[in-house]
């Protein structure tokens, strides 16, 4: 029996590659313009750095991990995110040193041992960016401004901005013990989960999907509304920047993240159009984050979206390149040439294709369909002794006569194609 992909880890075929670069592309260039320089982290880290960063009673660290002891008795796994191996590298080359104001994108794949289903897979690919350095509200309203436009530039109305905060650690275990104060008297109501967390993570019983957990804390107190004065403010500004720029937002009180570095502001983007996944991207602040991974008490804000997700709302949207040129032939007489001219185009950097097979000329036009092929070119005894053949337009079957030199034809297509 032929072998098959290990289960929540895809291949990306040509066509949904195109797409996944579209996406790529758009991102390199908006981060880009807005500062951010590119860092490439390995795929595996000690198993030690998730467990101190991401949290060892989250849903992640508790059962989703791809963990595995190495050859050496190594306890080693595959990231299941990217801001902690971002920020061990931050730290272990010291780059704080020659400005504590990093920014810093990645992209690749991560690995959550999670049931999959559309939109979430046991590989999955992240887009993220990190910014470090910068306590003021204005970097969290940069970042958010700078996710917005990525959504924008490539094309998408969803998804839509929703942000929180969730205090510091002043403000937040007072808010987390009026949580579970209301939550006390409510436990029955809750889901397994929801129950084994209530001691340790009640905030995650906000954001659970299950109805009577939804039903439970329909009336929970808001943590916003526990604040400390400083969060208050901070929260306050970010606002205000995001109006002063222009971004749309709504406030989610109960977006809970299911990572703990997070302190002050969260935010995810949201859609309905893909189920119960509905983060398309999604990020906080995690001030405390890098000295609790030994670095130097330095601030840091960052995001990462799903690249699976983006993808699937930009649907069918074709994204893949089509040849500038289909070179028919009559004969195997003119081939040589055809070929000569081929290879002259592909040299200069046109997209150029022709048929390898010697086949009848009508199978050779319905591959330039099939291809897309933006113009044809057929080329017979006639067109090799007048030097020149018709170039037809695809699209409309007009033509234009060219004489059959590489360089004369590369003139055409140049403005031709402009
Ligand atoms: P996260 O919310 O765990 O945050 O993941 C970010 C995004 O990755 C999600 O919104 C979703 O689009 C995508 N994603 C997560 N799990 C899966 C999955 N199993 N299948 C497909 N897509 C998935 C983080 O990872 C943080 N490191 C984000 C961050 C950066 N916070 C600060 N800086």
């Amino acid at each position: 029996m032929a072998l098959t992909a290990v289960k929540g880890f895809n291949d990306i075929l040509p066509d949904e590659a195109a797409r996944w670069r579209h996406i790529e592309q758009t991102a390199r260039r908006v981060f880009e313009q807005y500062g951010f320089g590119e860092i490439r982290v390995p795929v595996m880290e000690k198993t030690e750095l998730f467990c101190r960063s991401i949290g060892d009673a989250t849903d992640i660290v508790e059962k989703e991990m791809y963990t595995f002891v190495d050859k050496g008795e190594n306890s080693v796994t595959l990231r299941p995110e990217g801001t902690a191996g971002v920020m061990r590298a931050f730290i272990e080359h010291k780059l704080y040193a020659q400005d504590p104001v990093a920014r810093l994108y990645y992209m690749g794949p991560m690995f959550r041992y999670e049931r999959p289903q559309k939109g979430r897979y046991r590989q999955f690919h992240q887009i993220g960016a990190e910014l470090t350095g910068v306590t003021d509200p204005l970097a969290d309203a940069q970042v958010l401004t700078m996710l917005t436009l990525f959504f924008r530039e490539i094309g998408l109305q969803e998804p839509t901005l929703q942000i929180n905060s969730l205090g510091c650690p002043d403000c937040r275990p007072a808010y987390r013990a009026a949580l579970r104060v209301y939550l006390e008297e409510r436990l029955g109501l809750l889901c397994e989960d929801c129950k084994r967390r209530y001691d340790t993570n009640p905030l995650r019983a906000l954001d659970c999907k299950v109805p009577g957990c939804a039903e439970a804390t329909s009336a929970a107190p808001s943590v916003l509304e526990h604040l400390c004065t400083g969060c208050d403010e901070h929260f306050g500004l970010v606002r205000h920047y995001l109006e002063l720029s222009g971004t749309d937002y709504r406030i989610n009180s109960r977006m809970v993240r299911g990572l703990d570095y997070y302190t002050r502001t969260t935010f995810e983007m949201v859609t309905g159009l893909l189920g119960s996944q509905s983060a398309v991207a999604a990020g906080g602040r995690y001030d405390g984050l890098i000295s609790q991974l030994g670095g130097p008490a330095l601030p840091g804000i960052g995001f990462a979206m799903g690249v699976e997700r983006v993808a699937l709302l930009l649907g069918s949207q074709d994204f893949s390149t089509t040849p500038d040129l289909f070179i028919a032939t009559m004969g195997q007489g003119e081939r040589e040439l055809a070929f000569t001219l081929m290879d002259g185009l592909l040299k200069g950097g046109f997209r150029v294709e022709m048929d390898y097979e010697g086949k009848s000329l009508k199978s050779q036009m319905r591959r330039a369909d099939k291809l897309k092929a933006n113009y044809s070119v057929v080329i017979g005894g006639n067109e090799v002794a007048a030097g020149s053949a018709s170039f037809k337009r695809m699209a409309d079957g007009s033509t234009t006569g060219v004489p059959l030199t590489v360089s004369a034809i590369q003139t055409f297509l140049s403005g031709a194609l402009r």
